[in-house]
Parts: structure tokens; sequence; C-alpha cells
């Protein structure tokens, strides 16, 4: 056997490992570990001189980080030919409703001690926290109706609904833009990334139209 038959065996090998069972355990033991570490880095008093800050902040991190994530999971699979991706895409959207939720408790835990008035306030006074909340509200109507359960029923309009995933990650985007003050290369990286994913799409949708055209 040369190097190249070798290389592909190891290739075949690795996509066979990913496509068992153990896949999504392993995926979901991955995106359980930044809440684990911000857990640990709370316990141990390592999350810096803010640490409520810090622990919001991250898990707002968290949530978009895996949004953008799961809008990747498409093009991945298409360009690069990986079609075992598309097992962990529902996991992915999940996780980031997950930590929008850790997000927002932590907001109303730490900085309003669950006063329910001053949540309320907040979120009507301040534009950005308007934003993260109809995002928030935007991202449940996508975690509730994520079963299979909900796909079958909805039919078409299931993903008229979950096409929704875009706009939400704009305004998550917006929602950061608008909290900082100065310093914005984390979020404009971040806006590069969707920009290429709606790059994509377009590119996508623009291949459909040719080929309607020609048929
Ligand atoms: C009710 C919903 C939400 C509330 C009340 C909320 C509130 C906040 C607050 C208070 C901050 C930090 C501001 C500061 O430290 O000065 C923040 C930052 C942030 N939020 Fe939200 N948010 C919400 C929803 C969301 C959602 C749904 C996402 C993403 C999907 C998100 C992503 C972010 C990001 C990325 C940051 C910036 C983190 C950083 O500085 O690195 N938020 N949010």
């Amino acid at each position: 056997m040369n190097a190249a038959t070798d290389n592909i065996t190891a290739q075949n090998f690795f996509t066979k490992l990913l496509q068992l069972k153990f896949l999504k355990p392993l995926v979901f033991i991955l995106c359980l570990l930044p809440m684990a570490l911000l857990v640990q880095g709370a316990i141990n008093g390592t999350l810096g001189v803010n640490p409520v800050e810090t622990l919001i902040r991250e898990m707002g991190d968290w949530a978009i980080y895996f949004l953008l994530m799961t809008l990747s999971i498409t093009p991945l699979r298409a360009l690069l030919n990986l079609s075992w991706l598309i097992k962990c895409r529902r996991m992915l959207g999940l996780f980031s409703f997950f930590y929008a939720c850790l997000h927002f408790v932590s907001f109303i835990w730490f900085e309003h001690f669950f006063d329910l008035t001053e949540i309320v306030k907040d979120i009507i006074k301040r534009p950005f926290i308007t934003i993260g909340f109809v995002c928030l509200l935007m991202l449940s109507a996508l975690a509730v109706t994520s079963t299979d359960n909900m796909i079958r029923r909805l039919k078409k309009r299931w993903k008229t609904l979950h096409q929704l995933v875009y706009p939400i990650a704009l305004l998550a985007l917006l929602h950061y833009f608008m909290m900082i003050k100065a310093d914005y290369q984390h979020p404009l990286i971040l806006l590069v990334w969707l920009v290429a994913l709606f790059g994509y799409r377009y590119y996508v949708f623009l291949k459909k139209v040719k080929k309607t055209t020609h048929d």
C-alpha cells in the first residue's frame, strides 16, 4: 500500500468512526464543555475582576457561536461532502438556545435578583436588551418546534418558520454591536462569518434559478 491509499483508508476509518452511534454523545459532551469551564471558573474564582459580567458575556458568546455553527452545517456538508454533519445540526441549534437561556437566567439572576418589575423595565428601556429579548423569543419558537413530531405536523410551514434562524442571527449580532462602546473586532469577525453564510445561501439560490430557467 502506498501513502495515498493509506491516507484514504485512514479517512474512511475516521468517517465510519464518526458515523457510529457515539457521534451524537461526543458532540453533546463537547457542547457542554463551555458551561463546565465557566462553572469551574466561577468556583475557582478565575473569572476575572467582574465574574458576573464574564459569565453573562461568555454565555451570550456561546449562544451566538452555536447559532453560527448550526448555520454552517449545510454549506460545510455540501462543500466538504461530509454528509454525517447533518446529524449534529439540530443539537447545535438547541445548544444555542440552551446558552441563550443561561445568558438570560444569569442576567435576571445576577443583575436583577429575579425582580420582575426591574427586569421588565430593563427590557423596555434599553434597546439592546429589547432586541436580545425578541431574539430569545424567536429562538424559543424554533426550539419548541424542533421535534420530529412538529416537523411532521407543520409540514411546509416548518421550513418557512426555521428560515427565521437567519434574521435571529442578524438580531443577535445587532444586540452585540449595540452593547459595545469600543473595540468592535470580535462582533466584526462574527459578522464576516454570517455574511459568508448569507453569500453561500445566495449562491445556492442563484444556482437553483439558473437550473429552473434552463429546464
Ligand atoms: C432576554 C434576552 C437577552 C438579554 C436580557 C441579554 C442581555 C445581555 C447583557 C446584559 C449583555 C452584557 C452587557 C454588558 O456586559 O454590558 C449581553 C451581551 C451579549 N449577548 Fe445578550 N441578552 C439576551 C439575549 C441574547 C441572545 C438570544 C443572544 C445570542 C443568540 C445574545 C448574545 C449576546 C452576546 C454575543 C453578547 C456580547 C458578549 C460579549 O461581550 O462578548 N444575547 N446580553
